[in-house]
């Protein structure tokens, strides 16, 4: 026999999930959200892919290539600063809908990994300009062990956004 289960209590950093809960602004937040996810994906395209571009320029003794890298380097970092700028300010929007937000844990937690994203982010960027001037020092082993981190930000990231787990 199958034990039929009533509804259960739903746990308080899940209320923002319910669309019944505040209806003026839910609609909303649901557009503002998938522009956020949206962006997001853009801006890990860049994080993912740029490293990598990183791990075979450090390979390259010829001019010719030397230059394609970087040229494709440069375009790769502008669209995913274009990406992160926009995943910032469509959170930001989504706070400013439920401010009530800032004061969950998980949600503390996410920001402070955003904050060390960024600076990956950052380090990436000072990273082109170095191979610009021909000064790079890291071996293509260095860069694929770096090109780990924004994996394992994202699985962090994304599991306290979806999981809530406090
Ligand atoms: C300045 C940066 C960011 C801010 C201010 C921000 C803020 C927010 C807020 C307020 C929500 C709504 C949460 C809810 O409705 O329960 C949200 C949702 C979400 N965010 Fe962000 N976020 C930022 C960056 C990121 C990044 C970098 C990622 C991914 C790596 C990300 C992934 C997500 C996902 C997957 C959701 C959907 C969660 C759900 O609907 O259950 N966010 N974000």
């Amino acid at each position: 026999m199958v034990a039929r289960q009533g509804p259960k209590a739903i746990a308080p950093r899940h209320i923002s999930r319910c669309r019944a809960e505040a209806p003026e602004s839910s609609e909303k937040m649901l557009w503002v959200k998938a522009f956020h996810i949206v962006f997001m994906v853009t801006w890990f395209a860049g994080l993912f892919y740029l490293p990598r571009l990183f791990v075979y320029h450090a390979t390259v003794d010829d001019a010719a290539a030397h230059e394609r890298f970087c040229v494709m380097e440069k375009r790769l970092l502008a669209i995913m600063t274009i990406g992160a700028v926009l995943t910032a300010f469509f959170g930001a929007w989504l706070l400013w809908l439920r401010p009530g937000l800032l004061a969950a844990g998980w949600l503390q937690a996410k920001l402070l990994l955003v904050v060390l994203l960024a600076g990956y982010h950052a380090w990436c960027g000072q990273l082109v300009a170095v191979f610009k001037r021909g000064e790079n020092r890291y071996s293509e082993n260095w860069y694929r062990w770096f090109n780990e981190v924004p994996t394992l930000l994202l699985i962090a990231i994304v599991l306290l956004a979806i999981v809530k787990p406090f």
